[in-house]
């Protein structure tokens, strides 16, 4: 695929699947994440996190892929199960909200930066003036 045709985003996302789908083959990556788990764990380096000030006893790097799953998928309910201190549940909520808020902003206003319509066209629409469905969340820590 051209990449050069591509907008930056677009370009930006091709780059990072290929990148990941690379991960599969390489043996040597695959040995030093086994590895780097070990003693990780052995230290319990997750319980030393905190999400909006609730423990959360998750590694940041599985924290980011929650984050890129929730805003991927836009889930109206997330169901939890395996509960320690609460920090993965307010994840959860949070990630809920903030869509239900871009939802509300963007139903007043889209914006679209003038340098982009400029670039791309038109018809460019920023990742953020994507519409969204509205859900909710709530918990009781
Ligand atoms: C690593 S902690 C996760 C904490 C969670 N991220 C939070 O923020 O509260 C794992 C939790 O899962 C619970 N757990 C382990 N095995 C389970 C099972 N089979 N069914 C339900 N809960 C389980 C443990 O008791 C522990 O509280």
């Amino acid at each position: 695929m051209n990449k050069k045709a591509l907008d930056p985003v677009a370009a930006f996302e091709l780059a990072r699947a290929e990148s990941i789908s690379r991960y599969q083959s390489d043996k040597r990556w695959q040995t030093m994440s086994g590895n780097g788990c070990a003693e990780p764990l052995k230290q319990k380096y997750m319980y030393n996190f905190k999400w909006m000030g609730r423990p959360i006893i998750q590694t940041p790097i599985d924290m980011v892929a929650m984050q890129e799953l929730i805003w991927q998928v836009k889930p109206d309910l997330i169901i939890e199960t395996g509960i320690a201190h609460g920090g993965s549940l307010i994840l959860s909520a949070s990630m809920l909200a903030m869509i239900d808020y871009c939802e509300a902003a963007e139903g007043a206003s889209r914006w679209i930066p003038k340098q982009a319509t400029a670039e791309y066209g038109a018809g460019y629409r920023h990742p953020r003036s994507q519409p969204r469905c509205h859900r909710s969340a709530s918990i009781s820590p």
